[in-house]
């Protein structure tokens, strides 16, 4: 993810010499050295000690340690973190008593510049701060925000996981297309390039969803089929559940990820 924002913000033409990362193996060091020309330190405290803006990308169940041992090397600095499940409260005693703080949840599109983000700002973060988070992410996508921190464990749910939804719809389409006699590949090709012009089409539309799919749904023909099937065996409502189901598993990660 940081790989991810770092190539983006580079390809949008900020300097490399203005980022400073930290990461514990030297093997990573040496790669973002070499792919981006960017400085890299061993140590977290050597990388934020003159930043503006601190991401924090490391994995949930290291930033604890991370935080702690950053402290008040941040000083005032806008601290972003990344990272699923860990929440403002918790990152902010972490780090001694910050209040600066941004958590933002991307998606893995964003390693191809076509992320979504949605972004909660801590009530001390003002508008240029905010103008800030959207530079930053701007790099790998749009960023919708949420006015209250509890929503983050939504949009984990609808877009943070929702890749592997369409990945699972992708797995569907594919392989109902080599049963029906298609070669792997042209069921992958049909089945890509469906979801992508879909996507395409109703980014550009103004209207509804389902007025979308109604107008590909003749009165007896095959898309109708289709849909009365999907119906008949409750995929939307399963599609619903599953949403809420992440979104319960993302409050309960915050609250185990919280502790100590
Ligand atoms: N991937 C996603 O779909 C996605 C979506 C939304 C949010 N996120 C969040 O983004 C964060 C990063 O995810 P990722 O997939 O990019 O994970 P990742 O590939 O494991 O990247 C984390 C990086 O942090 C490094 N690191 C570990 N300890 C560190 C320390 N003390 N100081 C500095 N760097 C340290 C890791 O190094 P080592 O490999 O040497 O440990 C690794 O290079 C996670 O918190 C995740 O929840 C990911």
């Amino acid at each position: 993810m940081a790989a991810a924002l770092i190539g983006g913000l580079i390809a949008r033409g900020v300097a490399a010499d203005r980022f400073a990362v930290a990461d514990p193996a030297e093997a990573a060091r040496a790669q973002l050295a070499q792919r981006f020309g960017v400085a890299t330190h061993a140590d977290g405290r050597d990388a934020v000690r003159d930043a503006d803006v601190v991401v924090l990308a490391v994995k949930p169940q290291v930033m604890r340690v991370v935080a702690q041992g950053l402290g008040d090397a941040v000083r005032d600095a806008l601290v972003v973190t990344i990272a699923a499940g860990i929440r403002l409260a918790d990152l902010a005693r972490w780090l001694g008593g910050h209040a600066r703080l941004v958590r933002v949840m991307p998606n893995t599109p964003a390693l191809v510049q076509a992320g979504i983000s949605g972004a909660y700002a801590a009530p001390d973060v003002g508008a240029a701060d905010r103008e800030t988070v959207d530079a930053i992410l701007g790099a790998t996508g749009p960023v919708v925000w949420v006015d209250a921190e509890a929503r983050i464990d939504a949009v984990t749910a609808v877009s943070g996981s929702g890749p592997a939804y369409v990945f699972y719809l992708l797995e569907a389409m594919q392989a109902a297309g080599v049963a029906q006699g298609l070669t792997p590949d042209a069921a992958r090709c049909l089945s890509i390039e469906t979801v992508r012009g879909a996507a395409r089409l109703a980014a550009a539309a103004e209207d509804p969803f389902d007025v979308l799919r109604a107008r590909v749904t003749s009165k007896g023909g095959t898309t109708e089929a289709a849909i009365a099937t999907l119906d008949a065996r409750g995929v939307k409502a399963a599609l619903v559940d599953a949403i809420e189901a992440a979104a319960a598993r993302a409050a309960e990660l915050g609250d185990a990820l919280g502790r100590g």
